[in-house]
């Protein structure tokens, strides 16, 4: 599959990470000193996305914003020699051609996709959501393209999860096709752990064919009123191959604070230039842990 566009959607609540969202969009909340929707842009562009339409809702304009130019601050920086700081304000509007989506009401994961529709037109695209990030290179996008080749089909990320807390996640019914790869027969969200078909967690990256949007107008909503990507899935699984694909790499649930805390420090730790005080910090306060 030949894939040019991303939809990014950005226009939740952001509720479990209240009340800094009540301000602050979640997809613009930092690791370290760059938003979360940077790292999953960067993960796009990496895999040959060249135009990322987010999602996103009214109140949420500062997520427009940072992919727009800054003058004043770009002169100044030129002006003080800050090269560096210049590059990096300047960088994440580079990656890619960046539109805007406005998702109406927050309906739904599902929703949201459809949303982006006319922006998406005829083609396959990824979704890719911007609080799931993950580390390692090449990115899962570039992964799941691979297989998705290889297969000719959509494909789905996943991730084995303990049985214990199978109920959390949206779950895949699938027959191992080998080199990490699942042919998905159903989708499930939160099974009990005794019905649970599978502990492959369904992960916020997906490649899909067009053909999805038709499946989610025809996706009724569920119980909150909302309309989910997966019942809409589980739709496009009657007249096209879908595969799960166990990626490489590790996940950070940045949609809660103590996830983003982790990938902060992690991240942190890989970095050259934050890696020394990250890790004195780190070592500093295991050591004030008998403390508490
Ligand atoms: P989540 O399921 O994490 O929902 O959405 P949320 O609203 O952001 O956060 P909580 O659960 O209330 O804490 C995953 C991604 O899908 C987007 C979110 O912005 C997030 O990036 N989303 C979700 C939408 O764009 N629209 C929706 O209606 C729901």
């Amino acid at each position: 599959m030949q894939v040019k566009k991303a939809v990014i959607p950005a226009a939740g609540l952001g509720t479990r990470f209240l009340p800094i969202t009540k301000s602050v969009p979640k997809e613009l909340l930092p690791i370290l000193d760059r938003p979360m929707l940077q790292y999953v842009v960067e993960e796009a562009a990496e895999a040959g996305v060249e135009e990322v339409i987010v999602v996103t809702a009214r109140g949420k304009e500062s997520i427009a914003a940072y992919f727009q130019p800054r003058p004043e601050l770009e002169k100044r920086l030129t002006e003080t020699g800050a090269t560096d700081l210049l590059d990096s304000i300047q960088h994440a509007s580079t990656l890619a051609d960046v539109s805007f989506v406005i998702q109406e009401q927050p309906l739904g994961l599902g929703h949201a996709v459809l949303t982006a529709r006319e922006a998406v037109g005829d083609e396959p695209f990824v979704v890719i959501l911007p609080d799931d990030i993950i580390d390692h290179q090449p990115g899962v996008i570039s992964q799941m393209l691979e297989v998705s080749d290889q297969y000719n089909g959509g494909v789905i990320a996943v991730e084995q999860v303990p049985w214990e807390v199978i109920h959390n996640y949206g779950v895949v019914d699938a027959d191992d096709r080998g080199n990490r790869t699942h042919f998905v027969r159903g989708l499930v969200e939160k099974p009990a752990k005794e019905d649970a078909p599978s502990n492959l967690s369904i992960v916020g990256r997906y490649i899909l064919p067009p053909d999805i949007f038709d499946c989610l107008e025809q996706t009724p909503p569920g119980a909150r009123g909302e309309i989910q990507l997966t019942d809409g899935i589980q739709l496009l699984l009657e007249e096209q191959d879908v595969y799960a694909y166990e990626f490489q790499g590790t996940r950070y649930d940045g949609g809660t604070p103590v996830g983003l805390l982790r990938a902060s420090l992690e991240y942190g730790l890989a970095r050259e230039d934050t890696r020394e005080s990250v890790s004195a910090l780190i070592t500093g306060l295991s050591r004030k842990l008998a403390d508490y």
